[in-house]
């Protein structure tokens, strides 16, 4: 082996790096020349067997071919990477607006009974329900409402048959659950109801409530604003105020309405609460004597607190919707500024 055999091998050696078509062809030359068992090795181990002037002159050889070959190698692999990249993305235009693709969302009805559960959950109650088609015995009679009460007038109440109605509260509910389960009991029922009214920014035929009654040896008022208190605070936030005010229900005795403030004006007054800084959420009180009475509950041992609150009122001032039709008309532009 001598030096002029030794610039021959570099020539062949580069002229194959020069002319490999591809990175996997640029791979087996490198392999060939500069692997292990490849032909500079071979070359180097053969320096030996030279003499000492010889050798010197063969080993700056033997080094420029590995230097040229090594620096050819690399140039042209990363060529070829790069080349790799820019096809890749050739049909890719990273100008483009992504594709997006709407989600959908749960209506604020939804939203607010989701919720309104979960808090109660937390507090012990479980969810029960009953059916939108009610007796009038469920819907009034056992609720203590008088044979002459306004409420059940075919003008206020719809009327399927004479003794089937469109439920007109959950309150009906309570009589389920009292008449299948004994005390202590703590449920919440969230539903449909159904009213003669004409729709106007605050009223509609078709709304939701949510009922809850607490039925145990020692229940008071106290028990009921401290719920309810909790609740308005979970639901609303920590700022939220709570004002009870003496009503009348046949089927509560003593009963009361209680209000938030305003969540959209913070209690100054607005166009949803009417300027007036509260908005009326919901009928409540001590569940009447009469009523244990009707479903066979002792009176003289159990006492009770019961709710129903109004759904729309609460996604109205938690969501700041100033009219109560936006709930039911379903135009997605407005659902999805809620979700
Ligand atoms: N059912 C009553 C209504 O619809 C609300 C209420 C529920 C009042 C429970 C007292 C107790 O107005």
């Amino acid at each position: 082996m001598n030096v002029n055999e030794i610039v021959g091998l570099k020539q062949q050696a580069l002229d194959e790096a020069r002319t490999a078509a591809d990175a996997a062809a640029l791979e087996a030359v490198r392999i060939k020349w500069l692997g292990r068992s490849g032909q500079l090795p071979a070359i180097m181990k053969g320096l030996g067997a030279l003499a000492p002037d010889v050798r010197r002159e063969a080993g700056r050889a033997a080094n420029e071919l590995k230097n040229e070959l090594t620096a050819l190698l690399d140039e042209r692999k990363t060529a070829f990477e790069s080349a790799g990249a820019r096809a890749a993305t050739a049909s890719f235009d990273a100008t483009l607006p992504g594709r997006w693709r709407a989600s959908g969302s749960l209506h604020p009805i939804t939203q607010v009974i989701e919720r309104a559960t979960a808090i109660f959950r937390t507090m012990g109650f479980t969810v029960a329900s009953g059916p939108d088609i009610e007796t009038v015995f469920n819907n009034f009679t056992a609720l203590n409402t008088p044979a002459s009460h306004p409420s059940r007038s075919p003008s206020d109440t719809f009327y399927l048959q004479d003794d089937l109605i469109l439920r007109t509260q959950t309150s009906p509910v309570q009589i389920r659950v009292m008449l299948n389960q004994q005390p202590p009991i703590r449920i919440i029922a969230p539903g449909r109801c159904y009213r003669r009214d004409t729709t106007d920014a605050t009223h509609s035929a078709n709304f939701h409530q949510i009922e809850g009654l607490y039925v145990d040896r020692k229940v008071s008022l106290a028990d009921l604003k401290g719920d309810v208190s909790h609740f308005a605070k979970q639901m609303m936030g920590p700022d939220v105020k709570v004002r009870f005010r003496p009503h009348f229900f046949p089927f509560t005795e003593p009963s009361v309405e209680y209000d938030f403030s305003c969540h959209v004006c913070g209690g100054q007054g607005c166009r949803v609460c009417k300027q007036s800084g509260w908005i009326e959420i919901s009928g409540a009180g001590l569940v009447n004597p009469r009523v244990f009475e009707q479903v066979g509950i002792d009176p003289n041992e159990w006492q009770g607190y019961a709710f129903g609150m109004g759904v729309e009122r609460i996604a109205m001032i938690l969501f700041g919707i100033g009219d109560i039709r936006h709930l039911y008309e379903n135009d997605v532009r407005f659902l999805a500024q809620l979700a």
